[in-house]
């Protein structure tokens, strides 16, 4: 159930620049004027700035760049996504913090987000640098009527929702690279960690968590990655709102999983092909047990790796890494 304190952001943010007097406030919260005033006061510990008129109310004059639950969900205009923010300032690792609350029964749609990560985590026990202020660490809670089988298919479609927010931003050229990884000038920008907790055919949840480079300069980067990482600002020469992409984020996220849940994968598969980095194209596979070069075809209807067998012959592969970095690709 929405909070008293979310309520009140929606009435403020509703009104925009005008004022809406306390009468009303307190009327439409049910709650005495005097603990409208309290709420007013919380708002402007998080850094908004009021502007309260005799006779005419409050409104909000500034809302402040630093991440809180209460900003995030300033003019977030979701149904079910972020109905719940969970945000922390320095966590070891925002999957971790979702576990607990996933645990602790937290609904569809929460998300957890940091300002800071110490011990972020990157797919195949790989780290993930997360420093403070400068990236989108977040995670989301799913809870999919879906087979445990098709888990796979919803980081493709972050993967595809990523690429849609930064895509609708003229200098940035997003791709895709297999399964999900988000390249700006073939460096990584973003990536997509899906951890799960199942029985045989019964997700009990999913998190998505998604990690973005944005305000980070190339001395922010860490030297071990520098030369295939990059961020928003390196790719653009600007300072990003990261707040403002965060809720872009979670808008599109939303619909994307709404009109995947109604018409299944095929529409994703369309996408993520259409930002699908080196399809067609001569790629190192490597799985468990082997790696050979052969063509990158695209995915599958379910969202199988589709390459050429070492015969030449088309293979679908459900786990397995690409790479172009190493020569002579
Ligand atoms: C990868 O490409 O290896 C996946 C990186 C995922 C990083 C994000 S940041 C938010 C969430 N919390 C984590 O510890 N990891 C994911």
């Amino acid at each position: 159930m929405e909070s008293t304190r979310d309520r009140l952001i929606n009435l403020l943010a509703e009104n925009g620049d005008n004022f809406i007097s306390g009468q009303v406030l307190s009327e439409s919260l049910n709650i005495s004027r005097n603990a409208v005033w309290k709420h007013m006061k919380e708002l402007e510990k998080d850094g908004f700035q009021m502007e309260a008129k005799p006779r005419m109310g409050y409104r909000i004059k500034t809302f402040p760049e630093k991440l809180s639950s209460n900003t995030i969900k300033w003019g977030l205009d979701s149904n079910w996504i972020a109905n719940k923010v969970i945000h922390m300032q320095t966590v070891e690792s925002t999957q971790t913090i979702a576990h607990q609350a996933a645990q602790e029964n937290a609904s569809h749609g929460t998300i957890v987000v940091a300002d800071e990560q110490t011990i972020g985590r990157g797919r195949m026990d790989r780290s993930w640098h997360s420093s403070k202020d400068k990236g989108i660490w977040l995670s989301i809670i799913l809870r999919p009527e879906m087979p445990p089988n098709h888990a796979s298919q919803l980081t493709l479609l972050t993967a595809t929702v990523l690429a849609d927010v930064l895509n609708e931003f003229e200098i940035l050229k997003p791709l895709i690279k297999w399964p999900n990884d988000l390249l700006l000038n073939k460096k990584k920008t973003a990536g997509i960690l899906t951890e799960m907790q199942a029985e045989q055919d019964r997700i009990q949840y999913i998190l998505i968590g998604i990690g973005l480079n944005v305000n980070h300069s190339i001395n922010d980067l860490n030297e071990d990655i520098r030369s295939k990482a990059t961020s928003l600002r390196i790719e653009s020469d600007m300072e990003w709102s990261i707040r403002d992409l965060i809720q872009k984020l979670l808008i599109a996220f939303e619909t994307a999983y709404d009109t995947y849940m109604e018409h299944g994968f095929a529409p994703i598969k369309e996408k993520w092909e259409s930002y699908g980095f080196k399809i067609g194209e001569d790629i190192a596979i490597q799985t468990f047990n082997d790696n050979w070069k052969g063509k990158f075809l695209g995915i599958s209807e379910e969202g199988a790796l589709l390459t050429e067998s070492k015969e030449g012959k088309p293979v679908k592969l459900y786990s397995a890494e690409i790479d172009w970095f190493s020569e002579p690709l």
